[in-house]
């Protein structure tokens, strides 16, 4: 692991602008510096890094957060690698937490491995170039299938000559090590008696078209092999076996060369087989990868999920196929990716679609073929259905179970209202038996509560939207008020009842004036209500600050832009970024703007207060409210004297912010 001081000095160092400079063209305007945004296509510039602040804020996305999240976001490096690419552009060494033997003895393993499959490539690849049966055969077989040099130089194809051991003898003489050949399954070694040594070794992929594989960031993981002969007793496609570095269940063929543009364009093409994701590239389009063949794995979709939201699978134009894969595709609705489905027309696959068509018509054809999956599903499993009542119940069954699986209740609800139009079946039964289902997945949950799943709520009827979503604005608002004012000592100005005798008489008022620093006055006051924040990241940012307070008595912002929760730094940013949008296109006024929000700060700081504490209280009376109709009559009494209490309060709140708003 990387130590925690390399990381400091990672982020002491490295400077945003220059980082992202490399990526994007950055223009200097004001105390920042903007230019077009990276991660989607526009002419006029929302993307804005801000030197000072060290963090950037893509508007026409809302990506934003620090030097590591920007490389994260645009070149999908995981924590450790953004970091290291950072380390070496900066000249830092790192440092490394001492690993146990075990731990070095496995790492060097696994390193010996990548460079043995790299050099394989490299080989595979020359041949198919240099060698004589390399051009005649492999390169001429490419050839034939359509694909020109420069798509078959950036896949890193290859060609394996026909001979027993041609690549092993190779590698041996180049000192490769045979452990290395044989565990990333290369070489077969088998026993032989009659040899020298005892064993005797050939290549797997003797006489077959190579294919590289690659991880998320361009290491060779493993191989396809494709057959040239029309052999019906030998596999098409050969594969590397399972070892240390080839887990075929958590590779995406193809994803080193998609992730870009998956994340630009905001979806994932999602094809059977290597020569679909080539042509797809060579026409064009470079947002697809394969399951090789196989049912998509949860690993597999979580990759994708770190880039996108959508997939879309392209289907064969075989019936059979379809079928078997529509079971596989609820668990991709599961991790809340919305699913899209096209179909080819019979005895096409993606790969011969796209070479019979232009570019052009290739992209008009996925654009005006896909749809959706529920809705897909529906149609094509109603039509077997017709006519069988008995069937059609099955049916019912099965398309709610695809429902349930989706996370996202409103997207839940839609779907329910647009099956009970296609099967012509009431929402309500589709509600009821939705809400069984999920019944039933819950008690199968508490009887398996070590299983860390989380529980579908039922679909309530009356969902309290607008109350959560004012609530959050506040909560946002306080967190910003303590990142950028925290540290700034203020005059307050307060209105405050005087005394009286009965406490609900209206009272007479006096103005208040002193002065605190922000953060502490907000301290106070929430402490006060011992106000809670509903939304996790708010309230963990919030004892964050609270944390450093009682440390230093100082906020220190630049800690929590580079906390290594992502959620946080990448709220923070945005949060600090929120003038900047106004500025983006206002700068001339940009003057006038900061020198009246400062005067405001007193304000500002109370009324957030005041409001969040008002929607707390009225959020308390709602519910007292709902309690009283079920409550016995001298409970109710208490009940009803505690809501005049709290109304009486919320009222004086109103009233206090109305004299703020208006001072
Ligand atoms: N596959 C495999 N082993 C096989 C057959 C297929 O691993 N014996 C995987 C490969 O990844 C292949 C994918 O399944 O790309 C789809 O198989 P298929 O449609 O038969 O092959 P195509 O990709 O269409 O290959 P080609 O066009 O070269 O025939
Ligand atoms: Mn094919």
């Amino acid at each position: 692991m990387i130590t925690r001081n390399t990381i400091d000095r990672v982020f002491e160092t490295a400077r945003v602008e220059e980082v992202i400079g490399e990526f994007v063209q950055l223009k200097k305007a004001g105390s920042n510096f903007k230019g077009l945004s990276p991660f989607s296509e526009e002419r006029t510039p929302s993307f804005m890094v801000s030197p000072v602040k060290q963090i950037w804020k893509d508007f026409s996305t809302g990506k934003g957060g620090n030097v590591v999240s920007f490389l994260m976001e645009h070149e999908h490096y995981s924590y450790p690698e953004a970091i290291r690419y950072l380390a070496k552009k900066y000249n830092i060494e790192i440092e490394e937490t001492e690993q146990s033997d075990e731990q070095k003895h496995q790492a060097d393993e696994r390193e010996s491995m990548f460079l043995v499959s790299e050099f394989a490539r490299d080989y595979f690849h020359n041949i198919l170039f240099e060698n004589e049966q390399g051009k005649a055969i492999g390169l001429s077989y490419f050839k034939e299938r359509g694909f020109t040099d420069d798509i078959i130089k950036k896949f890193q194809l290859g060609y394996s000559l026909n001979e027993w051991e041609a690549f092993t003898t190779e590698a041996l003489n180049k000192g490769y090590n045979l452990k290395y050949l044989e565990s990333t399954g290369l070489t077969i070694v088998k026993q032989d008696l009659l040899s020298s040594t005892g064993t005797k070794q050939f290549d797997r992929f003797k006489g077959r078209v190579m294919f590289p594989i690659h991880s998320m960031s361009g290491r060779v993981l493993g191989f396809g092999g494709r057959i040239l002969t029309n052999d019906k007793k030998a596999a098409k496609y050969l594969n590397s076996p399972e070892s240390e570095i080839y887990h075929k269940s958590n590779i995406l063929y193809g994803i080193y060369y998609a992730k870009k543009s998956i994340a630009k364009e905001d979806n994932c093409y999602l094809v059977e087989g290597y020569t679909d994701v080539i042509s797809f590239h060579q026409s064009g389009i470079e947002n697809v990868v394969s399951s090789s063949g196989t049912a998509l794995t949860e690993n597999q979709i979580r990759l994708i999920n770190r880039l996108t939201k959508n997939v879309t699978i392209l289907f064969d134009g075989d019936a059979a196929g379809i079928r078997a894969s529509i079971r596989g595709i609820d668990l991709i609705l599961e991790q809340g990716l919305n699913v899209k489905v096209v179909m080819f027309p019979e005895g096409d696959d993606p790969d011969s679609f796209a070479k019979k068509v232009s570019d052009e018509e290739l992209k008009e054809y996925l654009n005006n073929n896909a749809q959706d999956f529920i809705n897909f599903k529906v149609s094509l499993l109603m039509e077997e259905a017709k006519n069988d009542p008995v069937k059609k119940a099955g049916l019912i069954r099965d398309i709610v179970v695809s429902i349930s699986k989706i996370p996202d209740r409103i997207q839940r609800e839609v779907y329910i209202q647009e099956c009970s139009r296609i099967m012509d079946i009431s929402e309500n039964v589709l509600f009821n038996e939705l809400a069984q289902i999920d019944k039933k997945e819950r008690r199968e949950l508490s009887q398996r509560p070590n299983i860390e799943k989380p529980v579908t709520p039922i679909l309530e009827k009356t969902p309290q939207f607008k109350k959560i979503d004012e609530l959050k604005k506040y909560e946002r608002e306080i967190i910003k008020i303590l990142l950028l004012y925290g540290n700034n000592e203020v005059d307050f100005v307060d209105f405050v009842e005087g005394e009286t005798i009965d406490a609900h008489d209206s009272q007479p008022v006096k103005k208040v004036k002193f002065s605190n620093v922000v953060s502490n006055e907000v301290y106070l006051s929430l402490q006060e209500d011992e106000v809670e924040f509903t939304d996790e990241t708010f309230k963990q940012i919030y004892y964050e600050v609270i944390n450093q307070l009682n440390q230093s008595e100082k906020i220190s912002v630049d800690s929590l832009v580079n906390h290594s929760n992502n959620d946080i730094s990448t709220l923070i940013t945005s949060i600090l970024m929120d003038d900047e949008k106004y500025i983006l296109s206002n700068w001339e006024r940009k003057e006038i703007y900061i020198k009246s929000k400062k005067s405001d700060l007193s304000k500002m700081v109370l009324d957030a207060i005041y409001n969040l504490r008002r929607i707390l209280i009225e959020k308390k009376i709602n519910t007292l409210r709902n309690t009283i109709l079920e409550a016995n009559d001298s409970n109710r009494d208490q009940i009803l004297e505690t809501i005049v209490d709290y109304t009486f309060l919320s009222k004086n709140l109103n009233e206090r912010l109305n004299r703020v708003i208006i001072f």
